[in-house]
């Protein structure tokens, strides 16, 4: 029997494909996140309560304390992030059962690992007379080893029950793919939007729900019993619905269909490549979260919070002077 491999169309693996822009050049990622860079700001006094009240739960590391930021990307809020959670947990323990420190930096493999690692400050575990601010500036030096882990986070990356504290920031709103029944849609809109049938957010929001399922199951078998998680995404508003209001991926979204729309005016892109071209993100609200969590059932979820007021991107470049098209 001869078996030949059915001649499907090619799926195009969007963890091939997606990456923030390396280096340290003006349109860098590591120079243009400063949203991002607000988004963490925003959230660090969670993040630190989080870890304070939790810790407890976490006493016995056996010597190593293992930390995780998945979709760390690359620059100086990576090393912001590894740096608020490690002193945030060293100060939960007490001085004689300091543990090492480890943190993983995960991300896909166009990530520019290169860049992080080359940023990367000394690793002095020890205080130093010399430096005494090190602990509050990430980029002075590091208390932690430093490792990066390649790969697609919707997948197993790390060994079972090795994980003490998993984070995320920014990252959980890039889908696996743009939804199937989406993919063969052809429109000027690259996202959700309200004049969408509502057959095109119902698969978006299904997407979301099979990949942030999927992120679940694989950090459930890599977290040790009562490791911890805290994960930040852009998101809607509370009670919101997809149709209405699609949050910061509805924000952005405009911004590429309003650049298309010079494309296409100006001859440098075709109108049928526009109309095919549609975005892999998405944001969920609150509601939405915490029902996948529920239903996944690995995770008890502690807290969920929605937090307004995050600029997301510097408004000097918008079209049409409109500095109220995010919210
Ligand atoms: C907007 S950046 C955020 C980076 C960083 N967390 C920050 O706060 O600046 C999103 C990151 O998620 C990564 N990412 C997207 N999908 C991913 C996946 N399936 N697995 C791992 N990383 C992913 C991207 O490569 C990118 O580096």
């Amino acid at each position: 029997m001869e078996v030949i491999k059915s001649q499907s169309k090619p799926v195009l693996e969007m963890e091939n494909v997606l990456g923030m822009k390396g280096g340290d050049g003006e349109s860098s990622y590591a120079k243009a996140s400063s949203a991002q860079l607000n988004a963490l700001q925003a959230v660090k006094p969670i993040l630190e309560q989080a870890i304070y009240e939790n810790m407890i739960l976490m006493s016995d590391v056996g010597g190593i304390f293992r930390i995780a930021d998945f979709g760390c990307g690359t620059g100086k809020n990576t090393l912001v992030v590894a740096n608020t959670i490690v002193n945030a947990v060293k100060s939960s323990f007490e001085e004689h059962d300091m543990p090492e420190f480890e943190v993983y930096f995960i991300d896909l493999p166009s990530n520019d690992f290169n860049l992080l690692f080359r940023m990367l400050p000394p690793h002095r575990p020890e205080y130093s007379d010399v430096d005494t601010d090190g602990d509050n500036n990430p980029l002075a030096r590091r208390s932690y080893i430093a490792a990066a882990v390649c790969g697609s986070h919707f997948r197993r990356l790390l060994p079972r029950k090795s994980l003490h504290f998993c984070h995320s920031s920014t990252s959980l709103h890039w889908l696996y793919q743009v939804p199937e029944s989406v993919q063969q849609r052809s429109s000027p809109r690259v996202y959700v939007s309200g004049d969408c049938e509502e057959s095109v957010g119902a698969a978006y929001l299904q997407q979301f729900d099979k990949d942030f399922t999927a992120f679940l199951k694989a950090r459930a078998q890599e977290i040790v019993d009562g490791g911890c998680m805290f994960l930040s995404l852009p998101g809607r508003n509370e009670g919101t619905h997809i149709m209405e209001e699609q949050g910061p991926c509805g924000f952005v979204a405009r911004q590429i269909e309003c650049a298309f729309e010079e494309l296409v005016n100006e001859g440098i892109v075709e109108k049928e490549k526009w109309e095919s071209f549609k975005m892999p993100f998405f944001s969920p609200n609150s509601d939405e979260v915490e029902s996948i969590v529920k239903k996944e059932g690995s995770f008890v979820v502690k807290f969920v919070k929605t937090l307004g007021g995050i600029r997301p991107y510097c408004m000097i470049d918008l079209k049409r002077g409109d500095v109220n098209m995010f919210g």
